[in-house]
């Protein structure tokens, strides 16, 4: 089994923090919890220690992975250029989770990058993930912390699920507080391009940089667009089926009551507390920002439960309505129209 230990995320014990430190220094593999989700962190910098990353996930080497950095002048070292726009959102939106694509130097290894010329950075707004990367001395590369397509770990319990026993040390900082990954800014060209919507909204960025543009994934089923880096996988998925049910709220609750029929064990995943349902109903919450910190979570409780489809209330894409639609699509099996 991993070792885990706890580490209190207001204060974080020095201590312990230097035990996980010396873990990454030496190559190994730490998962450690952010704001947004938990990440499997490893040194950036050293192409043995990525490469276990990839191999530990069960992920495809063409998909570049987030390095995250405790202060800016680490990010010098690591992106050639640094345009006007990008140190404006650094400004505004760092710690926390806003993920930006810049032109890579030299000193990051393509290993990282999945082979590409550019680096995704950020700095994560949490006390526990900041003092590792300080202790450390090096920036840390950390994709979610989950096995490769399924739902991100919002708690150390879901990392020990899906990679207890495959990594060296488990930090347990108790539940993320946003629930869906980063939004990642593609900032290499004018205007930006939005390749993945997450705890940063599209509105907030567009109050700092005026126009952005949205990659056709951001929207679209993973499937059904062209590739951007690493968007060519369907992600997030349960292991039930899920329908994603898009429409007007009325609409949406009297197709899922019929669909219900059709199933032996269908669960629901509902935003209304009224809306009752036959079946394991789960109410996720009714603002956008509480349905994203449940989301994954109530994914995984699915799967404990052994449903074998999951009927699921669409939300408005606006504010943080955009990444938990983005989700729900990518782990979609089928989407219907009420
Ligand atoms: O909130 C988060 O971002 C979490 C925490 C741990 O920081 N990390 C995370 O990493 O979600 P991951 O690997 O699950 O997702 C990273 C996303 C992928 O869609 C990947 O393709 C994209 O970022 N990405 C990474 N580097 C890129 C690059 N150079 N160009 C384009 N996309 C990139
Ligand atoms: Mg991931």
């Amino acid at each position: 089994m991993s070792k885990i230990i706890k580490i209190n995320k207001n204060s974080p014990e020095v201590s312990k923090i230097k035990l996980a430190a010396e873990v990454i220094k030496k190559g190994g593999l730490v998962a450690f919890p952010t704001e947004t989700v938990y990440g499997l962190g490893a040194d950036a910098l050293n192409e043995k220690a990525v490469k276990k990353i990839f191999k530990v996930k069960g992920r495809p080497a063409d998909d570049p992975i987030i390095v995250h950095v405790a202060d800016r002048k680490e990010l010098k070292r690591l992106a050639e250029e640094i345009p006007e726009e990008a140190e404006e959102l650094i400004e505004r939106f760092w710690p926390g989770p806003l993920t930006l694509v810049l032109k890579k130097t030299e000193r990051v290894p393509k290993v990282t990058t999945g082979g590409l010329e550019t680096v995704a950075v950020r700095m994560p707004d949490n006390a526990i993930a900041l003092s590792l990367i300080k202790e450390a001395g090096t920036p840390i590369a950390a994709p979610s912390a989950n096995l490769f397509g399924k739902p991100s770990p919002t708690s150390a319990k879901h990392v020990e699920h899906d990679l207890g026993g495959k990594v060296d040390l488990i930090i347990d900082g108790g539940s993320t507080r946003i629930g869906v990954e980063s939004t990642v800014l593609d900032v290499t060209s004018s205007p930006p391009v939005l390749l993945r919507p997450g705890g940063v909204t599209l509105e907030e960025l567009k109050e700092v940089v005026g126009e952005i543009l949205l990659h056709p994934a951001v929207k679209g089923r993973a499937s059904r667009v062209a590739r951007a880096p690493g968007m060519k996988y369907r992600h997030y998925a349960p292991k039930a089926k899920l329908i994603l049910v898009e429409g007007k709220p009325e609409r949406v609750r009297r197709k899922i009551q019929q669909l219900l029929k059709k199933f032996k064990s269908p669960g629901v995943i509902t935003t209304n507390e009224k809306h009752s349902y036959n079946g394991e109903v789960v109410f996720v919450g009714s603002e956008a920002k509480e349905i994203a910190r449940n989301l994954f979570k109530v994914f995984r409780e699915f799967d404990e439960r052994g449903v074998d489809v999951i009927l699921a209330e669409s939300i408005s894409e606006t504010g943080l309505g955009l990444a938990v639609m983005n989700r729900l699509k990518k782990a979609a099996y089928k989407i219907i129209r009420a």
